[in-house]
């Protein structure tokens, strides 16, 4: 049996536990931070295959997940931890020998972990290198996790493919220069990662609900056209852009000729049965097998039932191939669709 040490969005714990209850017979889950981090179990299944279900159809509200190797209890004594972190690194032995590894060191807030994740790093980092290992932040073969809650400190070796996310915690992180215009520019940088979706194979974009222009300002980047449809303005420095076009108007009252675009975004602050409607009438404007990223709003809470429903009407017109909470959805998920 294996337990992995499992990462949500705040307040979204209790939905990602749910979400692997329901999965994983037998699974035992405890929570190490409140609404955010908590242990899971494999139970009495195969942990290779609980793994592979979990890549395979990724839970939407589990963020991340390492194995625990080894645990001891969390200390405030600088040397004591020290030491305890420089035992676990030498255990990996021959696992990390010639292999490029990534140390991502994380603790609960009211941890008396001592250190701070670069700290954490830069113990961890000579021992790694003394067993012929390359320390990297990126692209690495192995990650090593540690995570330290109020109690206990967990640590761990996984590949980053085995994780569900290569970030720390899942926390994806963009340069603050690289969505210039507002934070919502993040969640789609995101979820071009999290759906393996490259955004420059697409070359003709329609984005509801667009301003003030963080996707659009994105897709532009990327090399498409796009049409920004949005009754609000958008940011005077893409007004003059050659390749958008602004309508201001409500995206309820437009419409397009059949196969106008290969790419429909939507992240309108609407009602999300509303904006289902919405984006559904306008499925024609999409060529076939165009894809669609649409943001859902979890408004009323009862996440898992507003889910269902929306994927059983976004069903009619598409084929759903994803729905995740990423890391910089707030009070809502992120959909991948086609079009049928
Ligand atoms: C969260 S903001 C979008 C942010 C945008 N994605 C960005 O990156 O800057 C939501 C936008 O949806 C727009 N909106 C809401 N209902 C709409 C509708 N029926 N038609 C068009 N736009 C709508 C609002 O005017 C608002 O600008």
């Amino acid at each position: 049996m294996i337990t992995y040490v499992s990462t949500a969005n705040p307040g979204f714990a209790p939905y990602a536990m749910e979400e692997l209850r329901r999965r994983i017979k037998g699974t035992k889950v405890s929570g190490l931070a409140p609404g955010e981090t908590f242990s899971f179990t494999t139970g009495d299944n195969d942990p290779e295959q609980v793994l592979k279900d979990l890549r395979r159809n990724e839970p939407i509200f589990l963020r991340h997940i390492f194995p625990i190797e080894a645990e001891k209890d969390v200390m405030n004594s600088p040397d004591k931890t020290a030491e305890v972190l420089k035992e676990y690194a030498a255990s990996l032995g021959e696992r990390v020998k010639g292999r490029k590894v990534a140390i991502q060191v994380r603790k609960e807030q009211s941890s008396p972990f001592p250190y701070s994740s670069a700290e954490g790093r830069d113990i961890i980092i000579p021992v790694i290198e003394e067993l012929g290992g390359e320390s990297v932040a990126r692209d690495a073969d192995w990650i090593v996790s540690i995570y330290a809650s109020k109690k206990m400190i967990y640590m761990g070796c996984s590949l980053p493919s085995d994780n569900l996310s290569d970030w720390p915690g899942g926390a994806v992180r963009f340069r603050k220069d690289e969505g210039v215009i507002s934070r919502a520019a993040f969640k789609l940088l995101e979820a071009e990662r999290a759906f393996n979706l490259p955004l420059d194979q697409f070359s003709y974009a329609l984005d509801l609900g667009a301003a003030p222009g963080g996707w659009t300002s994105v897709l532009l980047e990327r090399g498409l056209k796009v049409t920004a449809v949005d009754p609000a303005e958008m940011d005077p420095s893409l007004e003059l852009h050659p390749r958008l076009r602004h309508m201001r108007r409500n995206a309820a009252d437009i419409s397009f000729a059949p196969g106008s675009f290969d790419l429909l975004v939507c992240d309108m602050s609407w009602d999300p049965h509303h904006t289902c409607r919405i984006v559904s009438e306008l499925a024609p404007v999409l060529s076939a097998g165009g894809s669609g990223i649409i943001t859902l709003k979890l408004m009323h809470r009862k996440p898992f039932q507003s889910i269902q429903d929306l994927m059983e009407d976004y069903g009619q017109v598409f084929d759903i191939r994803k729905v995740k909470q990423l890391f910089h959805n707030r009070e809502e998920v992120t959909m991948w669709v086609k079009r049928k």
